[in-house]
């Protein structure tokens, strides 16, 4: 079990943010990753629906394998983590916007959410700004459009860049000094974000917390893989592979990603 891969799924490119984070601090565990690009994006579905993509893609995983499932997802894992819990006998580690870190340290007292639809309707998104940001101001935004824009690979087109400066707007306006990262697609977009936002708002992005969570739940369960066989990284799109090649493509290990229908 031990040797077992490491399952992460995401509705499609998104969450190699993610698996970015977990490769760096875990390089010796093995990885199965899904892109379920042709349900992308889970942000305009019911959380029905969602449960049902997730539920999908978490019994592939454990029929490959998986020890754990990393939800890479934040879409997924506000609508579907206490279903995947309640229903699965391995361990589940989902993302969240870290809405909790941001409200902390704001001096402003405003924060800006840029997250999907289904994420910010949430009632996990609901719990988490009450429990941890009630005497402070949350400006929410949808990222509409944005998720499918980066699943066509237009990280630096004008057009994204156009949506992101009409969204960032009022958050400026309201004058948020943080900024969360509700959805694991929208760290590719930090560059264009760092040219739009006043140098003082902070971009936060939970990647590395995920990672370290990973780690931990692994110890706990006795799952670290300790085998010096050669590490396999699996990835898995049922749309569009050249895509989520295009986002592995910088690593220095080549990827290999193949189609797969599911
Ligand atoms: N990466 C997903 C997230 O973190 C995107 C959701 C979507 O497909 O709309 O929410």
């Amino acid at each position: 079990m031990q040797q077992g891969p490491i399952g992460i799924f995401d509705s499609g490119v998104g969450g190699t943010s993610i698996w970015r984070e977990i490769n760096r601090l875990l390089p010796s565990e093995n990885s199965i990753y899904l892109a379920d690009s042709k349900n992308a994006p889970y942000g305009e579905k019911s959380a029905s629906e969602i449960i049902q993509l997730s539920a999908k893609n978490a019994d592939l995983l454990i029929e490959k394998g998986c020890k754990l499932i990393v939800v890479a997802c934040n879409t997924a894992t506000t609508n579907a983590i206490d279903y995947l819990r309640e229903n699965y006998p391995l361990p589940f580690i989902g993302i969240e916007p870290a809405i909790k870190p941001a409200a902390l340290n704001s001096k402003s007292k405003t924060i800006g959410v840029l997250a999907t639809k289904g994420t910010l309707t949430s009632e996990l998104f609901s719990k988490t700004a009450k429990d941890h940001a009630a005497n402070i101001k949350v400006v929410e935004q949808e990222g509409k459009g944005l998720v499918s824009l980066i699943e066509s690979g237009a990280i630096n087109d004008k057009a994204t860049e156009d949506i992101l400066k009409s969204y960032l707007k009022p958050m400026i306006a309201a004058d948020i000094d943080h900024l969360v990262l509700g959805c694991t697609h929208y760290p590719y977009l930090i560059p264009i974000l760092r040219k739009l936002l006043p140098e003082q708002v902070r971009i936060i992005d939970c990647g590395e917390a995920v990672a370290r969570q990973t780690k931990k739940v692994l110890q706990e369960n006795n799952l670290l893989n300790t085998s010096a066989a050669a590490v396999k990284h699996q990835f898995y799109s049922n749309n569009n592979p050249e895509i989520l090649s295009y986002f592995l493509k910088d690593l220095e290990t080549a990827i290999e990603v193949e189609y797969l229908d599911f």
